[in-house]
């Protein structure tokens, strides 16, 4: 049996502000496994970068349990949870987060500074990532250099050169207009293809979504449909724009701790439709 990549059991995550709790993660379960293409969607202010955050280690959970890499990460201390963070997961943002004074090679190669790697080898490293996102001959060029597509493939590459287990996009294409974030979209999935690491990504866009195999729609805290599709970007066609279960769609981690319901019944979308042929179960 494989270790999930992540996996998150009745998650919260509530924020204090001036007095004021905001509940933005109000009990949250999912698996991540190896390799998977995951599409999280959902209204904004409905918690899917607060969720990201938490997939991701960057924050912790106010309840729940929370394993990454096989670790739970009540367990550790801030240190471990950078190094955990550091070796499975690679995170790729709306905005790109790239140094500015620095060139692509050195922002690429800035993981592998905290991994205790050598100057010579994080350079051939992050060169030959620049590579694989096609900007080998952009390796000396400063991020108000490079267009802005480039400028995220720069990031890609900086989150990938660790070899991550899973790549975690945050509306990666937000900032780019249609025909770059495309390209940028085709880079992401051709590297979740090639290398097997597993692609969680924010999107508001229901075509994006649909190109992924799970799709996992958010709404005030809770997944309100988490599903497996037999053919990922066929979906357009007749599924509801609410992105509820489609009726070619199984749905995926129902059971148990469901949002807020302390029954495990399934959600209901495949039991309602009946017709699932072959959808269930492993992805990738
Ligand atoms: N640091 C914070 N302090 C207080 N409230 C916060 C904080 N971060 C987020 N929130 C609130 O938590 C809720 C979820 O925010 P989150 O950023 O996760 O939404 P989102 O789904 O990513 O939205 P968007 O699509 O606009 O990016 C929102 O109501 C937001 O105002
Ligand atoms: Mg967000």
């Amino acid at each position: 049996m494989t270790v999930a990549a992540i996996e998150a059991v009745d998650v919260s995550r509530t924020y204090e502000l001036d007095g004021v709790s905001v509940s933005a993660l109000r009990g949250v379960s999912l698996t991540i496994d190896q390799g998977e293409y995951v599409a999280v969607i959902g209204p904004s202010g409905s918690g899917k970068s607060t969720l990201m955050h938490l997939l991701g280690g960057l924050d912790r959970p106010s309840g729940g349990r929370l394993v990454i890499g096989g670790r739970d990460v009540a367990s550790l201390t801030a240190p471990e949870l950078a190094t955990l963070r550091n070796e499975t997961i690679g995170f790729v943002f709306q905005a790109f987060h790239l140094l500015a004074r620095t060139s692509a090679v050195d922002n690429v190669a800035l993981p592998l500074v905290y991994r205790g790697v050598g100057a010579r080898q994080r350079r051939e490293r992050a060169a030959a990532m620049l590579g694989r996102v096609g900007l080998g001959h952009r390796l000396h060029h400063r991020p108000n250099q490079l267009s802005g597509g480039e400028q995220q493939r720069v990031a890609i590459a900086r989150a990938l050169v660790t070899e991550p287990a899973v790549l975690l996009a945050d509306e990666p294409t937000g900032n780019l207009d249609s025909v770059t974030g495309e390209a940028v979209l085709e880079l992401l999935e051709r590297l979740n293809a090639e290398s097997g690491v597993a692609l969680v990504m924010v999107t508001h866009d229901q075509e994006v979504a649909a190109r992924a195999r799970r799709r996992i729609a958010v709404r005030d805290g809770l997944i309100r449909s988490d599903t497996v599709h037999d053919r990922p970007g066929s979906a357009g066609a007749g599924e509801p724009a609410t992105l509820d279960p489609a009726p070619s769609a199984e749905p995926r981690s129902a059971s148990g701790s469901g949002p807020g319901r302390p029954s495990g019944g399934s959600g209901g979308a495949t039991g309602a439709t009946g017709r699932l042929p072959h959808a269930a179960g492993g992805a990738g």
